[in-house]
């Protein structure tokens, strides 16, 4: 019950259930209401790679709970003199409560929540899944368009190794979804991803274009072309800076047409669409701090209060 390391740890009724306590858990992430329901629990945050969002979200959510959070990164542990995954994550089980844990090898959250009693929240295994992602995403996409149901999101950029979009892409159809994917070639969904969309009854179609797309979408979900998993550097030069979203390409889209990224932006998004109120990602992110709450609620075994207040 208490791991979280991909979409399929969590049932329709159990998404939908997070985002009513992340959403009655705002004032508390806003820190305008102080509600210590994680007081006395420890979360590890093991990142062995880069972040930003995600790391620093899960400390705010723990510490806007009451808890208290042990940092770990690869630079300045012992992972530096050898030490393995295994290893590590012992130790964690007897310092923490919960960990976040991301890591640059696919698979490896999964590897850790094998090897530890504690609860394990992928944070991001390389071109995997970051399923903490998708739940901020639905979050913001619930509370834009007032459900989840029967959207048509147009997701684009790297799909081959965004692992954002691979754990999404799955939410998403189970809500009724329409997904149009919108990429290079070289940087298409997986097959097996497309297929098993398509095996759950998912419209899935996949394009080259995206000014195509614009004017029917509901959602845009941008990525960032992940320069960090290339095997080679002239492929991404290929196709760094394919597409760029500009507030003049959103003339005749749909009034409540949101256009979200889950950051880094690198040039995917030019800043002229920032002001416009169809720009979602800097409130997204933001989001990552109460659906984070909830969510080491859940795993924790902590139940959010009804009303809150
Ligand atoms: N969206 C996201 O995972 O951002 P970070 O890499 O900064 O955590």
């Amino acid at each position: 019950m208490g791991d979280l390391v991909t979409m399929d740890d969590l049932t329709n009724d159990e998404i939908l259930s997070v985002l009513g306590d992340a959403n009655r858990l705002l004032p508390v992430a806003k820190g305008t209401l102080h509600l210590p329901l994680l007081e006395g629990k420890v979360l590890a945050n093991m990142f062995f790679e880069n972040s930003t969002r995600t790391r620093m979200s899960f400390e705010a959510a723990m510490k806007r709970l009451g808890g208290s959070v042990l940092n770990f990164s690869s630079v300045g542990t012992s992972v530096a003199k050898g030490e393995t995954l295994f290893d590590t994550m012992q130790m964690i089980d007897g310092y923490a409560d919960i960990a976040a844990i991301r890591h640059p090898r696919q698979g490896a959250a999964q590897y850790s929540a094998d090897s530890v009693e504690i609860p394990i929240l992928n944070a991001g295994d390389g071109a995997g899944n970051h399923p903490t992602q998708t739940m901020l995403d639905l979050f913001t996409i619930n509370n834009s368009h007032g459900s989840l149901d029967g959207l048509n999101v147009i997701l684009v950029g790297d799909l081959r190794y965004g692992r954002t979009v691979h754990s999404l892409s799955h939410a998403l159809v189970r809500f009724g979804a329409s997904l149009t994917m919108v990429s290079p070639t070289s940087l298409r969904m997986p097959k097996e991803i497309v297929s098993d969309l398509r095996s759950h009854g998912a419209e899935v179609n996949e394009a080259e274009s995206l000014q195509d797309q614009i004017p029917d979408a509901d959602v845009i979900y941008m990525t960032r072309i992940q320069k960090e998993r290339f095997p080679d550097e002239d492929e991404y030069a290929k196709v760094a800076g394919i597409y760029k979203l500009r507030a003049s390409d959103l003339s005749g889209v749909k009034k409540a047409m949101i256009v979200m990224h889950p950051l880094p932006r690198v040039d995917e998004i030019d800043p002229s669409l920032d002001s416009t109120d169809h720009a979602k990602y800097f409130e997204q992110a933001f989001n990552g701090v109460p659906t984070r709450m909830a969510l080491l609620c859940r795993s924790l075994g902590v139940e959010v209060p009804k009303k809150v207040s």
